[in-house]
């Protein structure tokens, strides 16, 4: 019986420790964002990756700038630009997705979530719609040469309204475009 304890006392340390080593890894990961000093969601969003681990370090000056010289297309543009291990963030992407992207170190410029969509990290209200993160591959690629890495669809339980399938954007205002 006592053996027993023991045993499972040193499970739960060991899963602790790497839980612990887990969340340290991405508390040393430093980010950091380009946004305007005077938008809300960009704030947001900061504060949803800081709940998560990262370090993160603003630059207040826009992102126009920044975009255009580490080549990520003005076609997947949203409100800020991050860059984290050499890598791009383009917009209000999930943090459980960067996590996964950094895990997986594939060979890519980073990730999109071009304009604004509503229900993103940063820009949660009472709307909430389908959106997609894409995968970058190369400097400059446009929407169209990107992947689908990952799909937020909150109707696709009820299937009334899927996620757009395609990088393209959704016709009909379904994400708050910018400027
Ligand atoms: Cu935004
Ligand atoms: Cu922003």
């Amino acid at each position: 019986m006592k053996i027993r304890v023991a045993t499972l006392l040193a499970g739960t340390i060991f899963t602790a420790s790497l839980l612990s080593m887990a969340s340290q890894a991405v508390a040393t990961t430093t980010v950091e964002v380009y946004k305007s000093p005077t938008c809300g969601c960009c704030s947001k969003w900061v504060d949803h990756m800081r709940d998560h681990g990262f370090t993160v370090k603003t630059r207040d000056v826009g992102n126009k700038e920044i975009r255009e010289k580490v080549g990520m297309s003005s076609t997947l543009g949203s409100c800020h630009t991050a860059l984290v291990n050499g890598y791009v963030m383009e917009g209000h992407i999930p943090a459980p997705d960067i996590i996964r992207f950094l895990r997986e170190k594939p060979k890519a410029l980073g990730l999109a979530v071009p304009d604004m969509p509503h229900g993103s990290p940063g820009m949660e209200g009472s709307r909430v719609d389908p959106y997609n993160v894409l995968l970058v591959k190369e400097r400059n690629d446009t929407r169209r040469q990107t992947e689908v890495y990952n799909r937020y669809d909150p109707y696709a339980q009820k299937r009334a309204q899927p996620a757009p399938a395609s990088t393209e954007p959704a016709k009909g205002g379904s994400v708050m475009r910018l400027q």
